[in-house]
């Protein structure tokens, strides 16, 4: 099962796509967080990609389609995949619907987590991420047992550098003018399933759920 969530920065993407690779065993493929991985080890593309992502800008097009056809054409991803944060402009989505077709396969679904922007920016001061193992936590939704502190693995838990509120409308922004549009391109592909992300998560993974096995 091939998989794409769409949704706001901040509307739980990655929350639920973890869930989903978890109860149907395919890998949780996020460019974001490969992009952090890379801007913690210090390499060259974590380097190209922080200055935009310190802004809230989109990493361009050349650069993050090339990471994201490497990493789909690792074995693991045979049985398919959940894409999060990826395709995030119409010609990410175009190459990636080329190079699916090209394998004779096809995207199954379109997830949209469903989130007013209202509720992002208090969802995104609250989040804190294990720079360790890369759990998300919220403070007042999903508290770690021990504050500051991982529970699986015990690292001090870090508020995202792009997680500033001047950063997070930059974000919002830029997610409303190049990434909403696929809403409509996935909805013509009829593979488009909207969730209201406002839910509890165990609600908006059960609806996930729920439209994956329809
Ligand atoms: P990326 O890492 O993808 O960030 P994003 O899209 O902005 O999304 P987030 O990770 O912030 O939010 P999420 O939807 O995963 O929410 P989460 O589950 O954490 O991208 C970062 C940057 O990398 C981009 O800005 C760009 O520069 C670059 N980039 C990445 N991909 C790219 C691409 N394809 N092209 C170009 N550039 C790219 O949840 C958020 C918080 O809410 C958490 O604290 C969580 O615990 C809490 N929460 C989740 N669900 C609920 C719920 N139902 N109720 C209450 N709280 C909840
Ligand atoms: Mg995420």
């Amino acid at each position: 099962m091939k998989i794409i969530m769409l949704g706001a920065p901040g509307a739980g993407k990655g929350t639920q796509a973890k869930l989903i690779a978890e109860k149907y065993n395919i890998p949780h493929i996020s460019t974001g967080d490969i992009f952090r991985a890379n801007i913690k080890e210090g390499t060259k593309l974590g380097k190209e990609a922080k200055q935009y992502m310190d802004k809230g800008q989109l990493v361009p097009d050349e650069l993050t389609v090339r990471i994201l056809l490497d990493r789909v054409s690792k074995d693991d991803c045979k049985n398919g995949y959940v894409l999060d944060g990826f395709p995030r402009t119409i010609p990410q989505a175009e190459v990636l619907d080329t190079e699916v077709a090209k394998l004779g396969e096809k995207i199954d679904f379109a997830i949209d987590v469903d989130v007013p922007d209202e509720n992002i920016i208090h969802r995104m001061s609250g989040r804190r991420s294990c720079p360790g193992c890369g759990k998300t936590y919220h403070i007042v939704h999903v508290p770690p047992k021990k504050e500051g502190i991982c529970d699986d693995c015990g690292k001090e838990l870090v508020l995202r550098d792009d997680d500033k509120p001047e950063t997070v409308k930059n974000r919002l922004d830029v997610y409303h003018k190049q990434t909403q549009p696929l809403i409509d391109y996935y909805s013509k592909q009829n593979i488009l399933r909207t969730v209201d992300g406002t839910q509890d998560m165990n609600d908006v993974f059960t609806a996930i759920t729920a439209l994956l096995e329809a």
